[in-house]
């Protein structure tokens, strides 16, 4: 049996927590490191590295000027220009969570109609592959995790190279509530045989050099405040605004972002 469950998005944790996997933990070092939106209210899971879902542009063919918000992806401008995965992959439906929050449910949805009747192209691949598209022209612009350029950028392929070289990455809403940002976290079992062992083990997470090697073999975020990146490509991003969403909304709104997702064909 396991003590502890590590995974990617706070909508699987959720889903986790949803099915009684978690049990609420309290833990000092992790209350006092980790920041307040990357501990859920009851403690049953928490983020550790965070990823952001940015906005990827053919600099070519479109105007970053008109692509800076979430929202602009809906806009009539970008008709038949935008790329995406699936929507009912997670990341999309932790984005939606997260914009339902910030926008309430009726602008969010017609956000997503808008997105929607803005497609290229039917939702298909994962996120590297529209990445790859919008280099090749076939979308104007994508929304991609952050690591996935991050990983295109370290590579010495004459491809992606090029695919590089033709996109630019956004940091979205960065005059509003910030770049959606998620997760990689973890949560200890309810049957853990080792809960203290557990414990511990997610309170290392959070030191200094766990933050560093943990963040960066993903390409993401310490999360932990003033922990230093070993990694130069991601550095070399710079720094932007990011959401401060408390991550257990990215969960609570799973349901109404997958029920809106049905409602405007986002599939
Ligand atoms: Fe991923």
């Amino acid at each position: 049996p396991a003590d502890v469950l590590v995974t990617v998005d706070a909508g699987r944790l959720w889903r986790a927590e949803q099915m009684g996997l978690f049990q609420p933990i309290e833990s000092k070092v992790l209350a006092e490191r980790l920041p307040a939106h990357m501990r859920t209210p009851d403690n049953q899971w928490f983020g550790f590295s965070a990823r952001a879902r940015v906005i990827i542009y053919n600099k070519a063919a479109v105007n970053p000027a008109d692509v800076q918000n979430y929202e602009d992806l809906a806009h009539p401008k970008l008709k038949g220009k935008v790329c995406t995965r699936s929507g009912s992959h997670i990341y999309n439906l932790s984005l939606m969570s997260a914009l339902i929050e910030h926008l309430g449910e009726t602008k969010a949805e017609q956000w997503a109609k808008g997105v929607v009747a803005n497609f290229a192209r039917a939702p298909k691949g994962g996120d590297t592959d529209q990445i790859r598209a919008v280099a090749a022209g076939e979308c104007g612009v994508a929304i991609s995790n952050s690591y996935y350029y991050v990983r295109l950028m370290k590579s010495t392929k004459p491809e992606d190279r090029k695919a590089i070289a033709a996109t630019g990455l956004i940091w979205p809403n960065q005059k509003s509530f910030g770049t959606h940002m998620n997760v990689s976290g973890a949560g200890v079992i309810k049957t853990a045989p080792n809960r203290a062992a557990a414990i511990r083990f997610l309170e290392y997470l959070t030191s200094d050099s766990a933050q560093t090697y943990f963040a960066s073999g993903n390409n993401e975020w310490p999360v932990v405040k003033n922990v230093p990146l070993d990694n130069k490509a991601l550095e070399s991003l710079g720094k932007f605004k990011m959401d401060t969403l408390n991550i257990s909304a990215l969960g609570r709104n799973q349901p109404a972002a997958q029920k809106i997702f049905d409602r405007v064909g986002y599939k």
